[in-house]
């Protein structure tokens, strides 16, 4: 039985697989409508989600199967004193699959731990998101054609960003890769995640200037302030809009870069570049319906 709680739980050939499945399911959604049948999720969401938890539910309907769950911690057992390994473990009494949110780090994986069916990280505090960056590498790969050989700035909250994190992890597999770390000193990349660029010899600039980047970019990946990370809210005001994407920072952009955001935004793209056909992050949203689609037919082994 194979959980995800971390994107390197899946080799390079398994996330090719996943991804060539769901452009399948995009293409005949008709053949997938019954394969969960019988089947249950259950999203367990200790922390606020609109996509993740939307997209989960969404995807495991359209494959026929049934949804269950809780949307906040204070409407679980948890209000009461649960752990995190016993909620799980009842939970599987009732579903065959779970999605779990949660702001501490580890938690979903010692769910995984200690309960009998497979488990799906949908973000641990800011540590890792690994079905965005499904949903991240399906963007890519049919908005760019490919995954190999490119420029990705990575712009924002860099430090607490859990998006970042698990991106940088998968696309450090695929070769040419080049990234540009786009942020104020405060919200830089944690070591841990450089570990990785440095241990592959990638390639790779820290910066605070999203102006003088934007010509080499590929891929624009903006990200929010994560105001719920921060110990106090003065630090949040001051960095909050350190990066507003306009139309006009986008003159000197190639033609066709792919700019995407795991969404929610706050301040950091302007309404105004939303009709620019190189904005794809409405798009990435419908994508992560499909990787999940893909993701739960493979952790529930069907065929
Ligand atoms: C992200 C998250 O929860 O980390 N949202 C999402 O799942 N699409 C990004 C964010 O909240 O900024």
């Amino acid at each position: 039985m194979k959980h995800l709680i971390d994107i390197k739980d899946f080799s390079t050939q398994e996330l090719d697989a996943l991804i060539r499945v769901a452009k399948d399911i995009m293409k005949h959604p008709e053949n997938y409508a019954h394969k969960c049948a019988g089947k249950k999720l259950a999203t367990l969401f200790f922390e606020p989600s609109t996509r993740t938890r939307l997209s989960f539910e969404a995807a495991m309907y359209e494959l026929g199967g049934h949804v269950l769950g809780f949307s906040e911690a204070d409407s679980s057992s948890a209000a009461k004193g649960e752990s995190v390994a016993d909620t799980a473990r009842i939970v599987s009494c009732y579903a065959d699959i779970i999605a779990m949110r949660h702001p501490k780090e580890g938690a979903p994986l010692v769910a995984a731990m200690n309960c009998p069916i497979p488990v799906i990280n949908a973000g641990d505090g800011g540590h890792n998101h690994p079905t965005q960056t499904l949903t991240d590498l399906l963007s890519i790969s049919v908005e760019k054609g490919r995954l190999d050989n490119m420029t990705i700035g990575l712009c924002g909250d860099l430090k607490f960003g859990r998006t970042v994190h698990s991106l940088i992890a998968a696309m450090s597999e695929y070769s040419g890769i080049k990234f540009v770390l786009i942020s104020p000193e405060e919200l830089k990349l944690p070591g841990y995640v450089k570990d990785i660029l440095k241990s592959k010899n990638i390639p790779f600039e820290q910066t605070a200037s999203l102006e003088e980047s934007m010509p080499k970019l590929d891929i624009l990946y903006m990200t929010r302030v994560q105001r719920e990370r921060f110990f106090n809210e003065e630090d949040y005001l001051r960095l909050k809009n350190s990066y507003i994407l306009t139309p006009q920072k986008l003159h000197n952009a190639k033609e066709d870069l792919c700019i995407l955001h795991p969404l929610p935004r706050v301040n950091e793209i302007s309404t105004a570049v939303d009709s620019d056909p190189r904005a794809c992050y409405f798009k990435q949203a419908l994508y992560g319906k499909y990787i999940r689609m893909a993701l739960i037919l493979k952790l529930l082994e069907v065929e």
